[in-house]
């Protein structure tokens, strides 16, 4: 199985995002997938032009060239994409809205119906890779990621495809926090997105088990807030 995250954080190799994703394909590796993590924001991504040459004057190709080339290959070489994330109001980052807009090469102009009779664009190509979601935000709450759950189901319906796993992680900025008392909290979530990287590999889904590991706030929300404020107090005296 090849699995490609693509990861849409501005912050890079230094991202929340990225030790999400990185402890996720560790656990996917192990299990036997080729995976790899392509960090968007190294790649040069312009704005779509809104031209629709990719559906009529070059079919299936952008009149841009930029890194998308080499991305949209890696996109339709993959039997499980991850779109990873941050939450930026609410949403995904803008590289990770160019990247999206960026794969309407991969459709067929015409319009038809799915099953549900909504309006779609046609199939280009006989299958599209699985979608994974992986994402984090500031806040306390996972009711943060309600928009971005939406936002990519609709996507995966737009492109023929479906959302078959979703990470959400709130208070995300924990990741790398190095305060001990963490520590053992922080490794033990990781621990689960690693188990939670070899079961989809192998079984194509995250168990039940793991859903609920990945669920567990790191800390509470009021403990969380008290520390956050502290920090922004530091930070701004
Ligand atoms: C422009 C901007 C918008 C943000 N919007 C939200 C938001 O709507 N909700 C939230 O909980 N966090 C929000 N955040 C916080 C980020 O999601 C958070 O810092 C996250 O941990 C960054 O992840 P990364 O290291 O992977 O980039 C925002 C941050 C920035 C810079």
């Amino acid at each position: 199985m090849r699995i490609t995250a693509f990861n849409g954080s501005p912050r890079g190799k230094g991202s929340n995002t990225g030790v999400m994703v990185s402890e996720f394909l560790a656990g996917a590796a192990a299990a036997g997938a080729e995976a790899e993590q392509v960090f968007l924001s190294e790649r040069k991504i312009a704005h779509c032009m809104g031209c629709f040459k990719c559906w009529t004057a070059t079919p299936g190709k952008c009149v841009i060239n930029d890194d998308m080339k080499d991305l949209l290959q890696k996109v339709m070489s993959s039997d499980l994409i991850i779109l990873a994330t941050p939450l930026y109001i609410d949403d995904v980052t803008g590289i990770m809205k160019d990247f999206m807009d960026r794969l309407i090469p991969l459709m067929d102009p015409h319009f038809e119906s799915d099953n549900s009779g909504e309006w779609r664009h046609a199939k280009r190509f006989s299958s599209y890779p699985d979608i994974a979601v992986i994402s984090n935000c500031g806040m306390p709450g996972r009711q943060h990621f309600q928009v971005l759950k939406l936002h990519f189901r609709r996507m995966a319906r737009n492109f023929h495809s479906k959302v078959t796993a979703e990470i959400y992680l709130d208070c995300g900025e924990l990741l790398k926090n190095q305060v001990l008392i963490l520590k053992p909290v922080i490794a033990k979530y990781r621990k689960s997105l690693r188990k939670a990287g070899e079961e989809l590999a192998k079984d194509g889904i995250i168990s039940a088990k793991t859903a609920v590991k990945l669920e567990k706030p790191l800390i509470s929300a009021a403990m969380y807030i008290k520390e956050a404020n502290k920090y922004w107090d530091r930070e701004l005296s």
